[in-house]
């Protein structure tokens, strides 16, 4: 029999890893909990320095973001935000959302609150943040437009939504892809931060004219 060169195994193992990120972009899926290992790993280019030179937090906002994991940004997000400001978690998994409010009584941040449920259908009411963000989670939700839209409702007029995607994820999210969704869904693409390998992207909802009301 006949052995594979190593050119032969090396284009076997390119092909094999391209079908299967292309299987998973098809399939989105919630990162499971017994995997938490793979979100505790170091971030490489969706730093937390870059996630808060992109979001631009405020002391006293109020701010939600999207499938915490295991809390790799939440505590700092949740410290930008002092002192007066709050940050709400939304995880479809209870056991994220507990593992990260373990960790953030350990550390003694008190202004973190969570929900459980599916970012498709936020039990919040509309505009009742200043920003949403969320890393490395747009790809596991099925019928991404969705929870595009649901952030873009519970945004207030002139707040910002904060994207970040890393190119080695199998649900991976191009920037054009974001960029054309939120527009579908009322929100501008404002600037971006990174490069399609690891970015930040910074949408917001229009603000309200001069005598304009919020709907
Ligand atoms: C890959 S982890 C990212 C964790 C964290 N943002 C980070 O970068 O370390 C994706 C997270 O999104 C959550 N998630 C996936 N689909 C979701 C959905 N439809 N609604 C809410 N959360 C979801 C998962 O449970 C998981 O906690």
């Amino acid at each position: 029999m006949k052995l594979l060169s190593t050119r032969q195994l090396l284009a076997g193992g390119a092909l094999a890893a391209v079908a299967s990120s292309l299987w998973w972009r098809k399939h989105p899926s919630a990162c499971p909990y017994g995997q938490r290992f793979w979100v505790e790993l170091p971030h490489p280019l969706i730093t937390r320095s870059r996630l808060r030179e992109v979001l631009a937090p405020v002391a006293g906002e109020r701010v939600l973001e999207i499938g915490p994991g295991t809390g790799y940004y939440t505590l700092d997000i949740a410290r930008w935000l002092q002192p007066g400001g709050e940050l709400e978690i939304f995880d479809i998994q209870q056991q994220m959302l507990d593992h990260t409010l373990a960790r953030a009584r350990e550390m003694g941040v008190a202004n973190v609150k969570a929900a459980c449920g599916d970012a498709r259908q936020l039990p919040y009411p509309d505009a009742s943040f200043d920003a949403v963000c969320l890393t490395t989670v747009l790809g596991e939700i099925p019928g991404q437009q969705a929870a595009l839209g649901e952030f873009a409702r519970v945004l207030r007029p002139g707040g910002r939504l904060v994207v970040g995607e890393v190119m080695l994820d199998p649900h991976w999210v191009s920037p054009g892809k974001l960029k054309r969704g939120g527009e579908a869904a009322g929100l501008g693409l404002v600037r971006r931060c990174g490069n399609p390998l690891g970015y930040f992207a910074r949408l917001e909802r229009p603000a309200l004219a001069a005598g304009q009301t919020a709907a």
